[in-house]
């Protein structure tokens, strides 16, 4: 069966509504029982870290992996069961005004150490315009992605620049001078668990969840995510975002109104 835009199965099919609606409720189920474990992991090595001058230089880089290997995991749970939510239809869009700019710059700036930690040089320009109507953490889990991959698929000594911009709608690029992607994979990174053979080559670790969730929430705002990318030098990353929520450019009721996200 094919997917529509925001992840969900195409054609009404009941027993395939039933079918997806039970996986996403399991995998909700699942998730609630291993975050409970997953948090005490965050949190207490969060709480050896606060001491990390008692250990060894070797230990505090153990307990870094530690702590990176949990937030992944929670990560993945909460891509997996956002997705599934999506396919079920039964996402709640948290509907507002958002700053689509001064969102870019928060989630450019907060990346800042992590480029800085790999040796990049993360720029950004987040440009004026009228807010565009979304959930706002939505959005920001949307940019920290693409913002994350781009330093992800990026060497040390490389660049990422972030611009966003409003004309007749939002577009937030996100250009890096990574890796890249050769262009016979480039709509196959869009799929669930899709890593691009530049990313194995090069050994760098993902469960290629990240894009699937951006494309499906792009889908869900009336928006659309677009890729561009040279192997070897660079890529680009473009999402694009009404002014107008879907619900009102078709005539519908406005979805801000706080309905389930359709
Ligand atoms: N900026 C980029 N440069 C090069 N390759 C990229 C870039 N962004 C995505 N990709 C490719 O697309 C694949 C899918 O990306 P996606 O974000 O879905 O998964 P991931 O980053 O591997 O894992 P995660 O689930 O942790 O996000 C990546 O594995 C990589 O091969
Ligand atoms: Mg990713």
């Amino acid at each position: 069966m094919g997917e529509r835009d925001d992840g969900r199965p195409a054609g009404g099919d009941r027993g395939q509504q039933e079918l997806t609606g039970f996986k996403a409720g399991f995998l909700e189920t699942v998730s609630h029982a291993l975050r409970g474990p997953i948090g005490v992991i965050i949190s207490y090595t969060e709480l050896l870290a606060d001491e990390r001058d008692q250990f060894s230089p070797e230990a505090a880089g153990f307990l870094d992996v530690v702590r990176r290997a949990g937030e992944q995991l929670d990560r993945l749970l909460s891509d997996l069961v956002l997705l599934g939510q999506i396919e079920a239809g039964s996402v709640r869009l948290d509907l507002a005004p958002v700053p689509v700019g001064e969102l870019t710059a928060a989630a450019a700036r907060a990346a800042r150490p992590a480029a800085e930690r790999s040796g990049i040089t993360l720029t950004w320009d987040a440009g004026t315009g009228p807010p565009a109507p979304g959930d706002r953490g939505q959005l920001r889990r949307m940019l920290d992605y693409l913002i994350g991959n781009a330093i992800q698929f990026t060497g040390n000594g490389g660049s990422v620049q972030v611009t966003a911009r409003c004309d007749s709608e939002w577009q937030v690029e996100v250009a890096d001078s990574g890796i890249g992607i050769p262009a016979a994979e480039l709509a196959e990174v869009f799929g669930r668990f899709y890593r691009a053979s530049t990313a194995r080559a090069a050994g760098l670790p993902g469960a290629g969840l990240g894009l699937p969730v951006v494309k499906a929430l792009a889908g869900l705002h009336g928006g659309r995510v677009e890729a561009a990318s040279t192997p070897g030098d660079g890529s680009r990353f473009t999402l694009c975002l009404p002014l107008v929520s879907a619900g009102q450019a078709d005539g519908a009721p406005d979805p801000a109104a706080g309905g389930r996200a359709r």
